[in-house]
């Protein structure tokens, strides 16, 4: 498969095809979401509660996302691969803003890292484009800033808070971002920022207008169990497949039904039994 790159998804954009992006934090999942055709993979710092079991992404850190990002790479050679940049890993300059994109660029072969935040991180954004890397702003409800948002809460759904929201949107766009993904907004506020744009506008719990959809690949499978936000749509219970098939080998082992000797063992070689046995004697 040819490796996407941002001029394939502006091409998208212009035909009014959807784009479909979900997160992936290892090898095998990257197969598996490129075989099934996803444009984009999102190795978000989301990998801190789904894979590492924190209770939220803040403790993340820019070594854990670049060893998940490498593998990912490894998996999906042919999807335009998404670094998050974790929290502490561009709040402090500009300077440090450039120099962890880079490095995702040089150590996980990227093609664009995202950032969280609007009109407050412009600089950041602006400093990432000028040094050669493509940016993906994130608006709206924004995991690092839960703490200044009171939670994990949506965003924009009074009058006064969707008017700051599009006002972050334009300024992502007018710093240099190549895309936008909202977060956790009113579908109304979504298609507004769609319209008013022009790069690509991406979705995660911020309804159907726009270019295109993002969910975390652990909701989507059912495999991430702490809780389940009202936007996953479940396409498949792998909690509940990956229990059932642990509790047959578990039961099998138990019983000395596994394993079956004609079935899942290397024997000896013909004749060489009866050698053994005479050997053993001597
Ligand atoms: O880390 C992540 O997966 C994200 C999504 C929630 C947008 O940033």
């Amino acid at each position: 498969m040819k490796r996407q790159t941002i001029f394939d998804l502006y091409e998208m954009k212009r035909r009014g095809e959807k784009i479909s992006w979900l997160t992936s934090y290892d090898f095998p999942t990257a197969q598996f979401a490129q075989a099934a055709g996803l444009e984009m993979i999102l190795v978000g710092d989301s990998l801190g509660m789904c894979v590492y079991g924190y209770s939220g992404t803040l403790p993340v850190t820019m070594d854990q996302c670049i060893n998940h990002t490498e593998a990912v790479r490894r998996g999906a050679p042919g999807c335009f691969i998404v670094g998050d940049m974790p929290l502490g890993s561009y709040q402090s300059s500009d300077a440090q803003a450039v120099d962890n994109a880079i490095r995702f660029l040089k150590e996980a072969d990227v093609d664009a890292v995202k950032l969280e935040g609007g009109i407050r991180i412009t600089s950041r954004i602006k400093a990432i484009t000028d040094a050669g890397v493509n940016v993906i702003g994130h608006i709206g409800l924004t995991p690092q800033s839960s703490g200044q948002l009171g939670g994990h809460k949506a965003q924009g759904r009074t009058a006064e808070t969707a008017k700051l929201v599009v006002g972050d949107a334009i300024a992502v766009q007018d710093a240099g971002a190549k895309m936008l993904l909202v977060e956790g907004v009113p579908p109304e506020v979504t298609k507004y920022i769609w319209k008013t744009l022009d790069i690509p506008v991406m979705s995660i719990g911020a309804g159907p207008h726009c270019d295109g959809q993002l969910l975390i690949v652990s909701d989507l499978i059912g495999q991430f169990q702490a809780f389940t936000p009202k936007f996953v749509k479940k396409y498949c219970n792998m909690a509940e497949i990956v229990t059932k098939a642990m509790q047959e080998y578990v039961a099998e082992v138990k019983a000395g039904q596994f394993p079956d000797e004609h079935k899942y063992c290397y024997h000896m070689v013909q004749g060489e039994e009866e050698k053994f046995i005479a050997l053993m004697k001597e």
